[in-house]
């Protein structure tokens, strides 16, 4: 089995810093931004959202987000970026994401999520 060393995507904390903080413990691990919706990234400072530093490699980025033409859209927008991975989040049970109806909700909407996957 291959195993794989990754830090948690973490909401308010896994941002470049804390990544780049990370990266100095764990010099090959996989690393996660925190959730990014895809509001934010269509609608508000995709540098501030985006940016990375070059030792962060290998990087996955999380995308929040029910629609598959958004959720297509910030992902060709992170691939362009220089992302390694783009990663659903369809685990996270906060009150927030709920509101939102993503996160861990979509797994109650399997058909939608794959949409969101064959669209990215
Ligand atoms: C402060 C905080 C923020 C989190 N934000 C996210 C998030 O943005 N996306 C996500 O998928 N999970 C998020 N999680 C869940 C973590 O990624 C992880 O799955 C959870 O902490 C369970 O891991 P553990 O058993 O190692 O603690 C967050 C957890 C914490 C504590």
């Amino acid at each position: 089995m291959r195993k794989i060393l990754a830090t948690a995507p973490m909401m308010a904390w896994t941002d470049k810093h804390c990544r780049f903080l990370h990266r100095q413990y764990a010099p090959s691990a996989l690393l996660f931004t925190e959730m990014i919706t895809t509001g934010a990234l269509l609608y508000g400072k995709q540098h501030h959202l985006l940016d990375f530093n070059a030792c962060e490699h290998p990087v996955a980025v999380q995308l929040g987000g029910n629609d598959p033409v958004a959720m297509a859209e910030c992902a060709a927008m992170a691939q362009s970026w220089g992302y390694d991975e783009v990663n659903i989040n369809v685990g996270c049970p906060s009150d927030r994401v709920q509101t939102g109806t993503f996160g861990a909700c979509l797994m109650q909407q399997p058909t939608l999520v794959a949409d969101c996957v064959r669209a990215m």
